[in-house]
């Protein structure tokens, strides 16, 4: 049977990525063209800056991307962009050169909800995992908690009532001096801190929800530092960094084992970008062993945003006869 390519393009948020994806699960190529130097001076994120950067950045990639997978664009069987969430101008970026791309080539198109790239992610890294499974989706602007049922449809059990697990990473990160990303600063900074030296609130919400709610933790750690100012005492950076991670890992390793113990799945994975926290991950391996549960999660680089996990997203979805037209839109505020 010949072979199958799928080109995907990301760029939703401040990372340029195409990828080319062989067959079902085999990345040929993943290239990811980062922004994070430009705006790390900013200290998030602009939105106009991301937009330009990605049209610069785009159609190079392209090029790039075919000549390391050694195919042309007639080699080429689908191409996957995501539609959403994510800024609108970025996004419309990406969807411009899919479809220029496709109506030049003839080829089809299939607009990919950003989100479920995150979790199908975790088929890239991990190629023994099949649905149904539970996973936790951690990324900077989203939190869910939601069941698999097959590789197209999932059930969302829970999600954030505020701000996302990554958005109060970067925020504390903020506040402490460490920069933006924040996630990576704190992440490392915490391994040289003490996780109980500040008792910060652990948000649980009612006491059958699965629902998030961060913004109560960052109040709290905001107003720790706003305290020892005004006290003119000098705070333990890496004591905050580690007692607030380490609020945050808690509620997410409740509630998601929780989850485990009330459906009775024996797989959990986890994707976005603050799954690539290593506390998290050596958490919930320990406590997914204890229960006798295969824990997944992908690799770094397939936890941050790239085009491979828009590409495995995109064929899943095309298998099952899904594609768009050219009449594809952007849909920044799409949900799971
Ligand atoms: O999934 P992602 O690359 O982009 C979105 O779709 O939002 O996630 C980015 C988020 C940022 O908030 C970043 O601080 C966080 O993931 N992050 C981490 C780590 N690496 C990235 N958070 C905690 N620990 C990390 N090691
Ligand atoms: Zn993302």
């Amino acid at each position: 049977m010949k072979d199958f390519y799928t080109m995907g393009i990301e760029t939703s948020c401040d990372e340029s990525s195409v990828s080319i994806l062989k067959n079902e699960r085999e990345v040929l190529v993943n290239l990811i063209s980062s922004q994070i130097d430009i705006h790390k001076e900013f200290g998030g994120v602009v939105p106009e800056i991301a937009s330009r950067k990605h049209l610069e950045a785009i159609n190079p990639l392209i090029d790039k991307a075919l000549k390391d997978a050694n195919i042309s664009y007639d080699d080429l069987d689908l191409i996957a962009v995501t539609k959403g969430p994510g800024l609108i101008g970025a996004l419309l970026v990406g969807i411009s050169a899919a479809k220029g791309l496709s109506l030049a080539t003839g080829k089809d198109l299939i607009g990919v909800n950003h989100m479920q790239g995150h979790i199908c992610a975790n088929y890239l890294s991990n190629p023994s995992l099949r649905p149904p499974f539970v996973t936790l989706v951690v990324s900077g602007g989203h939190t869910y908690l939601c069941v698999v049922k097959d590789y197209t449809h999932y059930e969302v059990v829970g999600k954030t009532r505020d701000d996302a697990a990554g958005e109060s990473f970067d925020k504390i990160a903020r506040s402490i001096g460490l920069g933006y990303p924040g996630g990576p600063k704190i992440d490392k900074l915490s391994k040289i801190g003490n996780p109980k030296a500040i008792d910060f609130p652990r948000v649980m919400l009612e006491k059958d929800s699965y629902d998030f709610s961060f913004s109560g933790l960052k109040t709290a750690v905001l107003n720790y530092i706003n305290n020892s100012k005004q006290k003119n005492e000098e705070i333990v950076k890496e004591d905050v960094a580690a007692s607030f991670q380490q609020a945050v890992i808690d509620v997410l390793v409740e509630k998601s084992m929780r989850l485990m113990d009330e459906t009775g799945y024996k797989d959990f994975a986890i994707s976005g970008g603050v799954a690539a926290n290593s506390t998290l991950r050596e958490t919930l391996k320990e406590k997914c062993e204890q229960k006798g549960i295969n824990f997944y999660y992908p690799s770094n680089i397939l936890c941050t945003d790239n085009a491979a996990m828009i590409a495995m997203a995109g064929y899943l979805n095309y298998r099952e006869g899904e594609k768009s037209d050219n009449y594809l839109k952007v849909y920044p505020n799409l949900e799971l």
